[in-house]
């Protein structure tokens, strides 16, 4: 190992260090919308300058105080979703409007306004039973549902826009002033980041000041909100009044600490608001660096004596604020009005794609680690898997397969014949799934960099030069992948004639896509970088992994001539990256704790429309003692993307390394994952046709009963299969809720069943299996193709199939 690479790997392995990321007091955004809200200013539509054009309705919003004009437009969309768009009416330059996001140019369907009393102005869908009622001074909209306000945005007034502005140097009047809400005297300027921020050694220089956008939505009713991932959180997301808000910026934390709030690998701006009788959803399509604030008070507080029905309780008026802050970018939100919860998923869908059908053997077991170190050692362990009777699917290879970290490339020494290997793992159906960072070494002797140097592929630095920033390989360069040309050039190094040692057997995992550049600030590139079309990387960094993933996938379908699915995993994403395959949770420990949080963040993943997730089984960082490994096996059976994953100063884990007995557990809960594919598959393709989750929160499946709110702990396999993994060190009894008064639930192993709407104390040992437990209310048995004699007849409910 390089001296340069293990000062790298032992700067990864610290832990988490706070002087490396950034908390909400250090981000100068959030500073500045927390002054300028202490001081109030409002905004007023004009309704005297409503236009109605074939999509939208449009209409000026005024801030007197920062002499801001707006454009706002509210577009009905088809299947109950209201789509608000803020913008400058007049800006100094294009403001960032993500791109490539939305399936299609969602069809919106003509809305019909009503006049309301003077000041207000009422748009109703087609049938008149949604409606936005919008009043003008204060600007306030209230969307209201068959007669009941479900939703109020900006009645808090936290609507804020910064605008763009001519450089003080370089303004001939004084025309163009900062927000006059703002002191923005000098002593101030510091303090609120305007024309540049300030992070440890990292200067960050705006070029056109500050840009940040931020509106405030009250969901009535509501006290129990999910998604905006990714968070080491609960599921259900927490208030953050007194803390800090949840921040959506992608970043490569190794070992993130867990009930944390800071933004780590990917971002999907996307919440659920769910109460008895009603699932909303808010998606905030914003690229840029984002905070979210929750505050949930129940109007009224009961004391024990008081408390009547629950319902009774929301009456009374509980409310949730939510308020979404960007750094930059417009204001461009849906509101999705369900009223179920599968209704919200599939309107979600509808704007960002379903889950991408994967091909069968993905769903399989994976076994991976960095690193198996040469072909020797594949077919060792590949070996060790037949000895052992242990079904897999899919062996890995990290970064150490390549030429220096040159992806696209192999070690000659290690691999000296990629292929024949490849023809071994094909021997007995397997496949193997080798790495491809965004990170080009900087190497003119490489070809990828070469060619992609000529051509002008890489992110470009403010100075207008190749961005420089180190990561595995040392100094490297970023492909721009959000340069459509880029992204079909990278597609074709899939080629089997250009990506020498491929076979059709190969697929690929995309990491350090956050992008990761070590000793960059928080560990990631300047926000001054520069992309295609000039936008500077400030607008966009949340969406740069979503485009690597989007390509490589493009990459994997061409190679095949449009016949085979793709299989690509991706550390970091955005929303929508559910149509181009994976994700997985990064760099988790070998502990309890992180075997625990990964049900409430593959839960908050799936409800935001990414179902094949997974998390490093074993945990990624540590050696997990023996009884951790099994229970790990024994969760991650039951989760969407299955993988053994360790670093590489870890001992080895193969299966069969911790005693028999151990390997007996290990063998069995990996074999009841393959006895239940056929389900697994059929329910993918739900995901895949009708938008719905694959692994599921209780509340998805029992939306009217409370109790499973906030459950977190056990979770649903489509509609069929309730499981509670065992999360908790020499756990000798785990306590299942069975929701639903109507259900019969049976255990899988004994057949013992349970009338449902309790909590039943199952007594454990390590070869209890967790408790996956069966309802139906029409059994039906079906024999799987896969079924082991020794294995139990599965029962499904055929309404799920
Ligand atoms: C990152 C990934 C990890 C991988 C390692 C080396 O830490 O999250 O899974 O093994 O890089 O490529």
């Amino acid at each position: 190992m390089e001296a340069a690479e293990k000062k790298e790997i032992s700067v990864e392995n610290e832990a988490v260090d706070k002087s490396i990321f950034k908390d909400c007091s250090k981000i100068a955004f959030y500073r500045r919308h927390k002054q300028r809200l202490s001081k109030k200013s409002t905004y007023r539509a004009l309704l005297n300058s409503v236009t109605t054009g074939k999509d939208s309705t449009r209409f000026q919003i005024i801030n007197e105080a920062a002499k801001v004009s707006l454009l706002a437009e509210v577009y009905g969309i088809e299947g109950n979703i209201f789509r608000l768009k803020i913008n400058e009416e007049t800006p100094l330059k294009p403001r960032y409007e993500v791109p490539d996001v939305l399936t299609n140019k969602p069809s919106t369907v003509r809305l019909t306004s009503c006049s309301g009393d003077t000041g207000s102005l009422v748009l109703a869908n087609g049938k008149g039973d949604l409606k936005c009622h919008i009043t003008a001074n204060p600007f306030k909209i209230d969307l209201v549902s068959e007669e009941e306000v479900v939703m109020s945005i900006n009645s808090l007034g936290q609507l804020y826009f910064e605008q763009l502005q001519i450089p003080l140097n370089q303004r001939a009047t004084k025309e163009n002033e900062e927000d006059a809400s703002v002191d923005n005297t000098q002593e101030n300027q510091e303090e609120l980041g305007l024309w540049e921020e300030k992070f440890g050694k990292f200067v960050d220089v705006k070029v056109n000041g500050p840009a940040s956008i931020g509106l405030d939505f009250s969901l009535h009713g509501f006290e129990h909100l999910y998604g905006i991932p990714q968070h080491a959180e609960s599921h259900q997301l927490k208030n953050t009044s007194d803390g800090d808000a949840y921040r959506l910026y992608n970043l490569d934390v190794y070992g993130y600490k867990i009930h944390n709030k800071m933004g780590i690998y990917g971002s999907v701006p996307y919440l659920l608001a769910h109460k008895l009788g009603r699932t909303l959803g808010i998606f905030w399509l914003n690229a840029s660096e984002t905070l979210v604030e929750i505050n949930t008070e129940p109007a009224v507080k009961y004391t024990l004596t008081q408390m009547g029905p629950v319902a009774a309780k929301q009456k009374v008026g509980s409310r949730t604020d939510v308020h979404w802050m960007s750094e930059s970018g417009i204001i461009d939100v849906f509101l999705l009005t369900g009223p179920t919860p599968s209704d919200v998923f599939k309107q979600y869908s509808y704007l960002t794609g379903t889950q991408a059908m994967p091909p069968l053997f993905s769903l399989g077991y994976h076994q991976c680690r960095w690193n198996y170190e040469d072909e020797q050692d594949v077919k060792a362990v590949d070996a060790g898997f037949d000895e052992h009777d242990i079904p897999y699917d899919v062996m890995w290879l990290d970064i150490e397969h390549t030429e220096g970290k040159r992806y696209f490339t192999w070690d000659k020494k290690r691999f000296p014949n990629p292929q024949r290997m490849q023809e071994l793992l094909r021997s007995k159906k397997r496949k193997l799934v080798v790495i491809s960072d965004p990170h080009i070494k900087i190497d003119p002797n490489y070809s990828v960099y070469a060619k992609a140097k000529e051509q002008g592929f890489f992110v470009r630095n403010h100075e207008g030069g190749d961005f420089e920033g180190v990561c595995w390989p040392g100094l490297s360069s970023y492909l721009d992948f959000t340069n459509p040309k880029v992204r079909e050039w990278y597609s074709s190094l899939f080629a089997f004639s250009v990506y020498q040692g491929s076979t059709d057997i190969l697929y690929i995992w995309n990491d350090m896509n956050e992008p990761s550049v070590f000793r960059g600030p928080e560990q990631t590139m300047q926000k001054n970088a520069i992309h295609h079309g000039n936008w500077e990387h400030r607008e966009l960094h949340n969406i740069y992994g979503f485009y690597q993933q989007m390509a490589t996938a493009e990459g994997l379908i061409q190679r095949s001539k449009g016949k085979e699915r793709p299989f690509v995993l991706t550390r970091s994403f955005f929303a929508g990256s559910q149509k181009y395959g994976a994700v997985w949770t990064g760099d988790n420990r070998a502990k309890w704790s992180y075997l625990k949080i990964s049900i409430p963040m593959l839960l908050t993943l799936s409800v935001t429309g990414i179902s094949f997730c997974g998390a490093d089984v074993g945990g990624f960082d540590g050696n997990p003692e023996a009884e951790l490994l099994v229970r790990w096996y024994q969760a991650g059976a039951y989760q969407p993307f299955f993988r053994g994953h360790a670093t590489r100063n870890t001992k080895r884990r193969e299966p069969w390394l911790f005693g028999e007995e151990h390997t007996r557990l290990i063998r069995e809960a990996i074999r009841e994952r393959y006895a239940l594919l056929p389900y697994w598959y059929s329910l993918f393709y739900s995901a895949h046709v009708a938008s719905l989750p694959v692994m599921r929160p209780l509340w998805v499946e029992f939306p009217d009963e409370l109790k499973t709110f906030g459950v977190e702990d056990e979770f649903m396999l489509g509609s069929a299969l309730l499981v509670h993994p065992v999360t908790e060190p020499k756990a000798t009894v785990v306590d299942v809720f069975l929701p639903g008064s109507n259900e019969v639930w049976y255990d899988s192993k004994t057949f013992a069943h349970w009338e449902g709407a309790c909590v039943i104390k199952i007594p454990v040992a390590l070869d209890t299996e967790q408790y996956e437990l069966h309802y139906t209310e029409n059994d039906f048995r079906c024999q799987l193709s896969n079924l082991e004699e020794t294995l139990p007849f599965i029962y499904l409910n055929p309404s799920c199939l």
